[in-house]
């Protein structure tokens, strides 16, 4: 059985917070359970941005993973690893680059969004018009089916499709095609192969959808089909010669807004943050120095959740008699901001608490983390170097 695989990164740019374990992390960990997932510090794409002052990122990376094994990333079921250690990215990102057309790039909305957005740097860098182009690579490379991003990523994953149909019509079409691929629905077996070919033909000759899709469904379940087969299989399937690159798909991230202390989206340039690991006395005096419903100057001035930030918390983090006696009580004025600030506080510390005790044993012991790396980074490099082998053969660039 041929399984999902799911691949996603994170730039390391400071502590992560609590909107990033609201809005990425916790859907890591469901992920893990689900599919074989592979997660990796994007350590070349900061650069694209922090070329200048590249000595923060060694220390971002580790605090970083420290993060996400806090968070519950689990390294016995997914793959952690950090993108520089493993070069084959680079290599494939350069030869994409050679068929990347200079347009598709400059139209990429983040593009000309983020050169404006951070107009104290000079981003009109080679490097950072390749983002997406990097970015295509690091999915690519590990032939991943599902891509968890937020929004602003998806024209990204839009990109690396159109860029995986490119690739594949352009060296897909390897001498013999249709003879190996004929070969190849032989082994399927009698049954299979027939029902294989009908699927097949109600696509190409009707555009029937779903048959693409009950077509692999019934690849997937021949557990002796080398990968070279499969991928003809694929290909001949839509008319598209081999596949050897797969077109991913975004797994959109539920939305999450994740409040933060002034209401606003948790988010760093905001200042309105609490990081994952915040120690305790910090997270309850930021709390408590909230503002809240500027109506409620005195304690008998009764108030309105919907213009106090603290009830957004609320939100996320209460439960239905919490968040009907905060209604009520500030509503009644029978309570100060105070009281009605404790639930969220006792929350997030719950929250939070086995996540200290997680990375407590990682701050211990970092050697712990360097071999989870290292142990991630080798198994991330032996995917990306059979993608490799057929990139290169594809290219016609297999020769010592
Ligand atoms: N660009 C992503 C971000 O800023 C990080 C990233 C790099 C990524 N390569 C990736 C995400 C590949 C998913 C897959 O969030
Ligand atoms: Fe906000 Fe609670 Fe104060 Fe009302 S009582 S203003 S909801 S903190």
């Amino acid at each position: 059985m041929y399984a999902e695989r799911v691949l996603s990164g994170m730039r390391p740019t400071g502590s992560l917070h609590l909107g990033h374990y609201h809005g990425v992390l916790k859907n890591w960990v469901e992920l893990q359970h689900e599919y074989p997932c592979l997660f990796f510090v994007a350590d070349w794409h900061a650069l694209t941005t922090h070329y200048e002052d590249p000595q923060g990122i060694e220390k971002a990376s580790w605090d970083m993973v420290i993060d996400w094994l806090a968070a519950g990333v689990d390294p016995s079921q997914a793959t952690l690893f950090i993108q520089s250690q493993v070069p084959e990215h680079a290599e494939l990102h350069l030869l994409l680059s050679m068929m990347t057309p200079l347009g598709w790039l400059e139209r990429v909305p983040t593009y000309k969004d983020q050169q404006e957005k951070l107009d104290s740097k000079d981003l009109s860098t080679y490097g950072f018009l390749g983002y997406p182009l990097l970015m295509s690579s690091d999915i690519l490379i590990y032939r991943a089916d599902k891509v968890p991003v937020g929004e602003d990523q998806i024209p990204h994953v839009e990109f690396t499709r159109e860029l995986a149909r490119r690739f594949n019509h352009m060296y897909g079409r390897e001498a013999g095609f249709e003879e190996k691929a004929i070969a190849a629905v032989k082994q399927l077996g009698s049954k299979k192969g027939r029902l294989y070919n009908q699927l097949r033909t109600r696509f190409q000759q009707e555009g029937a959808q779903d048959a693409i899709g009950y077509a692999h469904a019934l690849l997937d379940e021949v557990p002796d089909l080398s990968l070279a087969d499969r991928e003809r299989l694929y290909g001949y399937l839509e008319g598209t010669g081999k596949m050897i690159l797969v077109e991913p798909g975004a797994l959109l991230t539920k939305a999450s807004r994740m409040p933060g202390l002034d209401g606003q989206k948790m988010s760093k340039s905001y200042g309105n943050t609490i990081t994952l690991r915040e120690d305790e006395a910090s997270v309850s005096q930021k709390i408590k120095r909230m503002p809240t419903d500027p109506a409620r100057v005195r304690l008998t001035d009764p108030g309105d959740p919907d213009k106090c930030p603290v009830w957004q918390l609320h939100l996320v983090y209460s439960d239905e008699v919490c968040k009907d006696w905060a209604q009520k009580g500030c509503r009644n004025a029978s309570f100060g901001c105070l009281e009605c600030k404790q639930p969220v506080i006792d929350g997030i510390l719950k929250e939070q608490a086995p996540m200290r005790e997680r990375a407590q044993l990682y701050l211990d012991d970092p050697t712990l983390v360097r071999n989870i790396i290292a142990d991630g980074n080798e198994k991330a490099r032996k995917l990306a170097q059979e993608t490799m082998r057929d990139v290169r053969e594809a290219m016609g660039l297999n020769y010592s």
